[in-house]
Order: C-alpha cells, then sequence, then structure tokens
C-alpha cells in the first residue's frame, strides 16, 4: 500500500526549522523486526495476562514462571534484527542539532541500529538486576547459566529482567530527561505506540502543550491523534524512511 505523504506547508516548515526534535517509539517500531506487540491483536498481553507476568507480586509467587518467560523474550529480542524505522531514527541525531530517542522498548533495537543514547522509560531485557541489592549482570549470560530459575545474587537475592514492572516507578532521571526533552521540543513524532500507558504517553501531551508539532507514525489512531499536526497511518518501517526523506528535503531548502 502507497503510503499517503501529502505532508501540509505549515508541517513542511516546521520539519525544515525544526532544533529541538523528540521521536517516542512503542512496540509498534519492533512489529516489523518480528517482535508482538502488546495491545493487537494476538499481541503479549492477549498470550499472558500482565498481572500474573509482569508486577513484582507475580515475581514473587512464581519466580520461575517469570524468569522462564522473560527468557524467551529475551532470546527473541537478541535474535531479532532493527528494521528500516529503527535505523532511520539513528539517522536523526545528524538531521537536527538537537534530538532525543526516547523509547518504552526494551528491546534494545534501537541501539543496535546505531542510535547512541537512547532514554529507556521501561528499562531493559538487556541486563538482569537483582531484586534485593539493585546488582546488575547480563541477561545473556544469567539465561545462559540459569534458563529454569532466577539466578541466586550474592545477597540472597534473586535476579530479575532489568525492565519495569506494572506498580513500578519508571527510572526517576531518564523520565525527567525524557520530560525536559519534550517539553522544549519543536517536533515530536510519535512512533508505534498505543499511547495508553502513563507516565510514559503523558510526555506526548507536553510536548503538545509546550506547542510542539506532533507527528504520529501508527496504522491505527490513539487517543492522542486529534493533536497530530500530521499522521501517517501506515508501518513505520516503510513510513519512517519515507519521512526521513521528506525532512532531508525540508532542510535542504531552508538552509
Ligand atoms: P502497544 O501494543 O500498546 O501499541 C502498539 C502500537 O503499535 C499500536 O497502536 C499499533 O497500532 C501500532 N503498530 C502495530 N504495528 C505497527 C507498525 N508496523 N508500525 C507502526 N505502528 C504499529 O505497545 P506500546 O504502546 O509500546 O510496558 O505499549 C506501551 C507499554 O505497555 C509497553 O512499554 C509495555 C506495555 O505494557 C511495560 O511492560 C511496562
Amino acid at each position: 500500500m502507497a503510503i499517503d505523504m501529502e505532508i501540509p506547508e505549515e508541517v513542511r516548515r516546521r520539519l525544515g526549522a525544526a532544533r529541538r526534535v523528540v521521536a517516542f517509539t512503542g512496540a509498534g517500531v519492533s512489529k516489523e523486526s518480528g517482535l508482538d506487540t502488546f495491545r493487537d491483536a494476538g499481541g503479549v498481553w492477549q498470550q499472558v495476562r500482565p498481572e500474573e507476568m509482569a508486577t513484582p507480586e507475580a515475581f514473587r509467587r512464581h519466580p520461575g514462571r517469570v524468569w522462564r518467560w522473560y527468557a524467551a523474550r529475551y532470546r527473541r529480542a537478541a535474535g531479532a534484527r532493527p528494521n528500516p524505522a529503527h535505523r532511520a531514527l539513528a539517522r536523526w541525531e545528524t538531521l537536527f542539532p538537537s534530538f532525543t530517542l526516547v523509547t518504552q522498548n526494551v528491546d534494545g533495537l534501537h541501539q543496535r541500529a546505531g542510535s547512541r543514547e537512547t532514554l529507556e522509560l521501561h528499562g531493559t531485557i538487556a541486563w538482569a538486576r537483582c531484586h534485593s541489592c539493585g546488582r546488575r549482570r547480563e541477561m545473556g549470560e544469567a539465561v545462559r547459566e540459569s534458563p529454569e530459575e532466577p539466578p541466586a545474587c550474592a545477597c540472597g537475592g534473586l535476579f530479575r529482567p532489568a525492565v519495569v514492572w506494572f506498580g513500578e516507578l519508571l527510572p526517576e532521571e531518564v523520565l525527567a530527561r525524557a520530560s525536559e526533552a519534550a517539553a522544549r521540543a519543536d517536533l515530536f513524532v510519535s512512533v508505534g505506540t498505543s499511547a495508553t500507558v502513563y507516565p510514559a504517553a503523558g510526555l506526548i501531551e507536553l510536548a503538545h502543550r509546550a506547542g510542539a508539532c506532533l507527528i504520529e507514525v501508527n496504522p491505527e489512531p490513539t487517543p492522542f491523534s486529534r493533536l497530530a499536526a500530521l499522521r501517517l497511518a501506515a508501518a513505520a518501517g516503510e513510513a519512517l524512511p519515507r519521512l526521513t526523506e521528506e525532512i532531508e528535503t525540508c532542510r535542504r531548502s531552508t538552509t
């Protein structure tokens, strides 16, 4: 399906002039790498109930079950490859004077596509950390050593994936930096997220209130679609390379 890239003149002007840009991504950006989203048909939260797998209480009750499920997710993420959407966003670092990539994803695909700094709001599956003392070790090594049960830490606690679970706080400094970038952004591009999980989704509203031009890339509408100056209703792997070309054209004609 051809993407409708008809970009209003005012948005072209904003793309050409943008100085402080934020891209905010969700599971949809990794869909074309073969990783499931959470809330689409057949998505992760239709396969398991989040309260049985992604909460501290679930880990306390069934540490082995939770560990094995995350071990499988780790292996899938490690075996996946970045797609053209991740690669396009890695290039955005060179397109604007200031660029901040904020992701809700834990799969590490932005970094593997070449993004140098990524604010991971929901942590990362590349690392495990002790649920008691916070010590960290590589998830791959932990899973190889102990595929069935969470390995024990020297402190006596258990290792868990270094992701944020429901009922837990987001990493404070990461959220602070993401909020600051959103509040200062003149262009904010939301990609592949249902924009329903807070506080992450609040960044969109923060940027919009501060006057950013909002672009949404998602085949389906979201609660924030009505605020978007431009909506690209297409898969990220197709839309982002095209949008990147348009941005380059707009910036060449501005300078
Ligand atoms: P969701 O599963 O809620 O939303 C994925 C979005 O991606 C949907 O709006 C889809 O329409 C869209 N989508 C699907 N395929 C796409 C494609 N090829 N290109 C672009 N968009 C596509 O995932 P998130 O919004 O990331 O948190 O979910 C947010 C948080 O909820 C996750 O970080 C996770 C989850 O519970 C935690 O685990 C803490």
